[in-house]
């Protein structure tokens, strides 16, 4: 929770940030709070999530945040980060690294994700990340800063 203004001001902020995902940019880092707060909810009460804030090596700044949602024998992923540091090859590290960790576990084959047909930084990622793009979930899922309707989505995986 010490985390929400840092995370406010860094990117929940931000509506180009926030364009392809399923929520809304937030107005005030209460928002952020509320948020946080569900993160919180879900990690404790099991294994529904696994947030993790993402900080850089030389300074420790928090630049975004990388999540895993465990399934019967299957990851999902997810990830977000500050619009000051895209284009550096961030995220895939990050989610190369998660990929990598999921598939080591001995009860999990599938590591998987999708995004906005539109975000095709977001589909590089997964590539980069090592997972390949197994088609198109039509009207997958609601993407509130673009419409107020289901959106395709490409669908990527790295099994074992
Ligand atoms: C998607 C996202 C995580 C990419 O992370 P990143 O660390 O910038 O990834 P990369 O540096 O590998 O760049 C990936 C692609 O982004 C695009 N990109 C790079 N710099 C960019 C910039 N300044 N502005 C817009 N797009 C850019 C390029 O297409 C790049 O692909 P390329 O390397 O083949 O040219 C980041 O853009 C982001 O947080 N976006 C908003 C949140 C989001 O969409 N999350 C995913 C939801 S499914």
């Amino acid at each position: 929770m010490a985390d929400a203004q840092a995370i406010f001001d860094s990117y929940a902020h931000d509506p180009e940030v926030t364009r392809y995902l399923i929520w809304r940019p937030h107005n005030s880092v209460a928002d952020t709070e509320e948020f946080l707060r569900g993160h919180l909810v879900r990690r404790q009460t099991g294994a529904e999530e696994f947030s993790w804030v993402l900080t850089l090596k030389d300074d420790g700044r928090l630049v975004g945040m990388i999540a895993l949602h465990p399934g019967e024998y299957r990851v999902g992923l997810g990830y977000v980060l500050a619009r000051a540091y895209w284009g550096r090859g961030l995220m895939p590290e990050a989610a190369r690294a998660l990929v990598e960790l999921a598939l080591a576990q001995a009860d999990i084959f599938r590591v998987w994700a999708v995004c906005d047909t539109e975000n095709l930084a977001s589909a590089r990622v997964m590539e980069k990340a090592g997972m390949t793009r197994e088609g198109v979930l039509r009207r997958w899922s609601l993407h509130p800063n673009v419409s107020n309707e289901p959106r395709d989505c490409f669908c990527y995986a790295k099994v074992r």
